[in-house]
């Protein structure tokens, strides 16, 4: 009793707190604190229903537990009309007092009410083992981060183009299946401005437990200053070493390297949709979906040979690169940073 008494609290402790980058019992936004506070008052009747029926068993198992002295059989009944009515009802009630809330809440986490004026629209495009963000009235696309103004409802539109993935940011709201051949809709908005992490949360293959992202809260103002660099479109390298990466990137030498096949970067003869959109690549803060932190070093090693860093990926590796050819690639791509 003492051991899970310990074992109990211990989770608690852990499990709850609010410093977690991912827990949904520290909502920052409409839609995270509704689903939390149908968590709560299910979590409540929980607790209260096992209670009574906690006490109510260890009664009767004292109660009527056998004893040495007494040999008497104990008088045989079958059925109780009153008990069953009774334990039909209580379920009935409390059932229907926990739908008005859960049924309520379903619809308000569907879709944004009017109430919350002018709405974004993003589409999220779950592949294995990342997700693809589009923009679609401002015609940009990006991977694995999720920029958002502060304080405005994001319509999310979800598909899959491959298995299915679930689609969660604790702090914002709760999971939606994302699933090939069908949108979903959820909407989140954030109350506060800072980085929120999120996960796939529906095992999709070898890399599922890698397959993060980061939601990144901003102003309106530094929102729409990102949306204008990202329209502008991509500058082309004027370092000849970035220059040769870009050759490299788009093809000069097949058996080196052909990038272009499967990434888009914006504006230029890369157009691959199979891999991530890397037209920021420089700006982002992480590599492979949230893996390792982005850097000059990382970055290497993931060209270089990204399955050391994320087993499953089914981005190649590239052997055959010189030093000198992955320092150029790798340039081209850390200058990519707006
Ligand atoms: Cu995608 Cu798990």
């Amino acid at each position: 009793m003492a051991l899970s008494l310990l074992l109990t609290t211990g989770a608690l402790l852990t499990g709850c707190g609010k410093d977690l980058p991912q827990t949904p019992f520290d909502p920052a936004g409409p839609v995270a604190r509704t689903q939390l506070s149908v968590l709560n008052l299910t979590l409540w009747f929980a607790i209260g229903i096992g209670t009574v029926v906690s006490a109510i068993l260890i009664y009767i198992v004292l109660r009527f537990r056998s004893r040495l002295d007494d040999k008497s059989v104990p008088t045989q009944i079958h059925g109780s009309f009153k008990l069953e009515v009774l334990w039909t009802l209580i379920p009935i009630i409390i059932l229907s007092v926990v739908a008005v809330p859960t049924v309520k809440a379903a619809f308000s986490t569907y879709q944004p009410s009017a109430a919350e004026g002018e709405t974004m629209l993003v589409k999220v495009i779950g592949n294995q083992w990342w997700f693809a963000f589009e923009y679609p009235d401002q015609k940009v696309v990006t991977a694995n981060e999720l920029y958002i103004p502060v304080n405005k409802a994001i319509r999310l539109e979800l598909t899959s183009n491959d298995v299915i993935h679930s689609f969660w940011i604790p702090k914002l709201a709760g999971k939606t299946d994302v699933i090939p051949n069908r949108v979903n809709k959820m909407w989140i908005k954030a109350e506060e401005t800072g980085l929120f992490y999120g996960q796939c949360v529906e095992f999709c293959g070898t890399a599922h437990a890698l397959m993060r992202f980061r939601v990144q809260v901003v102003s309106q103002e530094e929102f729409d200053a990102w949306i204008k660099t990202r329209q502008a479109g991509v500058q082309e390298p004027t370092d000849p070493v970035a220059l040769a990466g870009k050759a490299l990137f788009e093809g000069k030498n097949p058996a080196k390297a052909a990038c272009f096949t499967c990434h888009t970067i914006d504006g230029t003869k890369a157009q691959g949709k199979v891999g991530p959109n890397l037209s920021n690549i420089g700006a982002r803060s992480t590599l492979g979906a949230g893996v390792v932190e982005n850097n000059e070093q990382t970055l290497k090693e993931w060209v270089r040979s990204p399955r050391i860093l994320k087993p499953g990926v089914k981005m190649v590796d590239h052997p055959n690169l010189t030093d000198e050819e992955l320092n150029a690639i790798v340039a081209y791509l850390r200058g990519l940073n707006k």
